[in-house]
């Protein structure tokens, strides 16, 4: 086969860079970033579309020029980065040190990435003067670095949303937790309250208790006492009427209605006040002194003898109504119990004890019945009352024959001898 005439392989090697072009232009073309072939200066030697779809210029008016001068339109910056990193690249490239430069540029608007490599060329040769020696591919990586800012911004809000939604849990465990302190306080407070309440009704109950007893005391002491007399009284006077010549029943009967007048005034008395009024407008001496006269009078069969060896002042008033009340009661017991001839009744201090002692000749307190003694409950309270003022209450058999009732107080130095009380001072 003959070789072809030169003409014809001229041609076909026209048409086959020809194609060659179309190629790298429809390849080229089809990328997303710029890419530009260089010339050994830097001067642009071929590029594709984007440089037109970047608005830096034409597919043909960019050739020849600059990249730099196409990429930084009008660029008077002689430290400029970017002219520095091409020249460098291109320098570098000549003389085969290095084969890959990047950069990121931001460019007007847009965020770019630039790698200048070499090109390659075909074994064997050198380049010649006109040949490309680099391409240059910039990247446009604006919409990344949106998705990115985009991405961090809706990070540090979500970041944002995260904290407060924290703080905003922590405040609701702060409230909780002060919450359970405060229903913690308020139930302490609660069993607090509870208990006082308790404490309080266990006082009310003690103290109407106290009040009963001390109610039901002064009912037997005065109301009951004076009852018995007015029946012995009473029985006294029809005995005289049976037997004129031993006195004046009408005397009696008039003892008999003053003894009652005066249970009337005790039952107004208790009903007003539990303690005796006689107490505040005599002293405690001096009431005694009064009742064992008006007992003698009640019993002339009885030799009433007493022996009070103190002043009104001296004998504490919270002791008055004790020791006045005790007195009664001991008195009345003789004159019910004892078949007595004879009774003393002293009052002493002695060693800074107050001292009541009642003491008779009868029969002596063992002749009591059993009977008796489980329904009595006159020296039941009298011991009572005694304990509840601090005092001591003892029964003897004295020598010889009779009872012995004695009872004591320890005075302490709020027990000293006082100014009489205002009532007496008023009267
Ligand atoms: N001086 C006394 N001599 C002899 N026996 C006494 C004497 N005092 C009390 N007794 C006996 O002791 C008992 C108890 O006395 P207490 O004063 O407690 O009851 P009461 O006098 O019988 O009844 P109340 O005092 O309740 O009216 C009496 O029933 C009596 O038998
Ligand atoms: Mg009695
Ligand atoms: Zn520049």
């Amino acid at each position: 086969m003959a070789a072809k005439p030169p003409r014809v392989a001229e041609r076909d090697r026209q048409v086959a860079i020809e194609r060659a072009k179309l190629e790298w232009e429809g390849t080229a073309d089809a990328l997303a970033g710029l890419v530009c072939l260089l010339g050994r200066h830097g001067e642009i030697m071929r590029a594709n579309r984007v440089v037109e779809d970047w608005a830096l210029g034409s597919v043909s008016g960019v050739l020849g020029k600059q990249a730099h001068t196409v990429l930084h339109p009008g660029c008077r910056n002689t430290r400029c980065s970017l002219a520095g990193f091409l020249k460098q690249a291109l320098s570098e490239i000549r003389a085969g040190t290095r084969k890959q430069f990047e950069l990121q540029e931001v460019i007007g608007a847009r965020f770019l990435h630039l790698t200048v490599r070499p090109m390659r060329q075909r074994p064997d040769t050198e380049a010649e003067q006109g040949d490309p020696r680099a391409v240059l591919v910039v990247t446009d990586l604006s919409a990344l670095y949106r998705a990115q800012d985009a991405l961090e911004r809706l990070n540090s809000s979500l970041e944002e949303r995260v904290r407060a939604r924290t703080q905003a849990l922590a405040d609701v465990n702060r409230d909780l937790r002060n919450e359970i302190i405060r229903r913690e306080q308020a139930e302490v407070a609660l069993r607090v309250s509870r208990n006082e309440l308790v404490a309080l009704s266990e006082q009310l109950i003690g103290a109407q208790e106290g009040e009963r007893k001390r109610i039901a005391l002064e009912l037997h002491d005065s109301v009951g006492q004076s009852l018995s007399a007015v029946k012995y009284t009473l029985e006294r006077g029809m005995e005289l009427l049976r037997q004129p010549r031993l006195g004046d029943p009408a005397a009696v009967f008039q003892l008999a209605v003053r003894r009652i007048q005066e249970s009337a005034e005790s039952i107004r008395a208790i009903s007003m006040n539990l303690r005796p009024k006689i107490l505040d407008d005599l002293g405690a001496a001096s009431a005694l002194q009064w009742f064992c006269r008006d007992f003698a009078e009640t019993y002339p069969s009885l030799t009433v003898t007493t022996e009070l060896g103190v002043q009104d002042s001296e004998v504490p008033d919270r002791l008055a109504t004790v020791v006045y009340r005790s007195v009664q009661e001991l008195l009345n017991n003789v004159a019910k119990h004892a078949a007595a001839k004879y009774v003393l009744v002293k009052l002493s201090i002695e060693d800074n004890t107050l001292l009541l002692a009642v003491r008779d000749n009868g029969v002596g307190h063992d002749h009591a019945t059993a009977d008796s003694r489980r329904h009595g409950s006159g020296l039941r309270n009298l011991r009572e009352r005694a304990q509840m003022t601090g005092g001591q209450f003892s029964i003897v058999r004295p020598p010889g024959r009779g009872t012995l009732a004695q009872l004591s107080w320890r005075l302490d130095s709020a027990d000293r001898p006082a100014p009489r009380s205002t009532a007496r001072a008023a009267r």
